[in-house]
């Protein structure tokens, strides 16, 4: 599938609009193209008990379940420019358990796997009875 990198981009950056980020005053805006083609987004949503915030990718995963479910295959996030940034370690580890295998994710240095960013990731087969 050919992932049209630039306007996964720029829908992260519309749903940037819609973060409550008054403590950074740093928006994010997440976008994924699910297997079925649809794309779902997310922006940061914050909290004045700051550790419980929620990040982009948390609102996103709640699109994907809200919308029908599904597994992503191809996901960016970025900040208020426009510019590109990394999912969180958490998030990554929120993306792992929805992600195609092979997701890809543009990231700071580059196209990548969720493989690639988030090596043998702990997951629902680790839950399972050997
Ligand atoms: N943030 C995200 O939304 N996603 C990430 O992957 C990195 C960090 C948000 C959380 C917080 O609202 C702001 O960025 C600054 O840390």
């Amino acid at each position: 599938m050919e992932i049209n990198w630039e306007k996964l981009r720029l829908q992260a950056l519309q749903a940037s609009k819609n973060a409550y980020a008054p403590y950074s005053k740093f928006p994010v805006g997440a976008a994924a193209i699910v297997d079925d083609g649809r794309v779902v987004t997310g922006a940061n949503v914050e909290n004045a008990s700051y550790g419980l915030t929620l990040c982009a990718e948390c609102s996103l995963i709640s699109e994907l379940f809200a919308s029908g479910g599904g597994k992503l295959v191809a996901f960016c996030c970025v900040d208020a420019d426009g510019a590109v940034i990394m999912p969180c370690g958490r998030c990554r580890q929120l993306l792992s358990e929805h992600a195609a295998a092979g997701m890809m994710l543009e990231t700071v240095s580059g196209i990548k796997s969720i493989e690639e960013v988030i090596p043998d990731a702990f997951g629902p087969s680790d839950l399972e009875e050997s």
